[in-house]
């Protein structure tokens, strides 16, 4: 069994389309162990605790990243977790984070990288005038959204799009898009040559 860490700041719907997509057996091998969260107000908590699954705080505000970290990595261990979904994380990781979990930790990014990374990703997309934008799945390394592409999902930029609209589309695919990843990751058939992430034939 993979063990699933999820990491989350906010409302947490990704976390949740994991939940799901575990639940429903479209991450053959996976389970989740803990979801834990920077800040004691984020939604999401309470998601996952109606859920049933275990969640923890591992508070930031205040603390170096790499004290922080520390905590967060010990926790991450303790639930015997060997994958970290980041879903929505607002902090930076530390390079002893990375090197904690190295190659085992994932991200969902609001845009088709190497366009628009950092914050605000839908508002880059729509300010630059692209047609079309989406979302990432990518493996963490200490570079901003940088690390090797897993999955990507185009989305059309609409003429009468607003951030929010944009969002709401891109939200949806999402969703699926990080189930999907995941369940490549946890089976394990792929392999990383260079920055290329491909599907291994069996
Ligand atoms: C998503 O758009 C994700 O791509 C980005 O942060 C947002 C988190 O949303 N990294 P949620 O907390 O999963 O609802």
């Amino acid at each position: 069994m993979s063990r699933l860490g999820i990491l989350i700041s906010g409302r947490g719907s990704n976390m949740l389309a994991l939940a799901d997509a575990v639940a429903e057996g479209r991450v053959p091998g996976a389970e989740i162990a803990v979801v834990i969260s920077d800040h004691t107000d984020a939604p999401g908590l309470a998601l996952a605790r109606e859920r049933g699954l275990k969640t923890l705080v591992v508070e930031r505000s205040g603390r170096a990243r790499v004290e922080h970290d520390r905590e967060t990595i010990a926790r991450l261990k303790e639930h015997g977790v060997d994958l970290v979904c980041l879903a929505g994380y607002m902090r930076l990781l530390s390079v002893d984070f990375i090197e904690a979990f190295r190659q085992r930790i994932l991200n969902i990014h609001p845009s088709l990288l190497p366009s628009f990374p950092g914050l605000d990703a839908h508002h880059q997309a729509i300010e630059h005038g692209v047609k079309w934008t989406g979302c990432t799945v990518h493996f963490v390394d200490e570079t901003l959204d940088g690390g090797p592409i897993i999955a990507q999902q185009a989305v059309p930029v609409l003429d009468d799009d607003t951030v929010e609209t944009l969002s709401a589309r891109i939200l949806i695919e999402e969703h699926k898009l990080y189930a999907a990843a995941v369940a490549l990751v946890v089976g394990g058939a792929y392999e990383i040559k260079g920055r290329r992430v491909r599907a291994k034939m069996s």
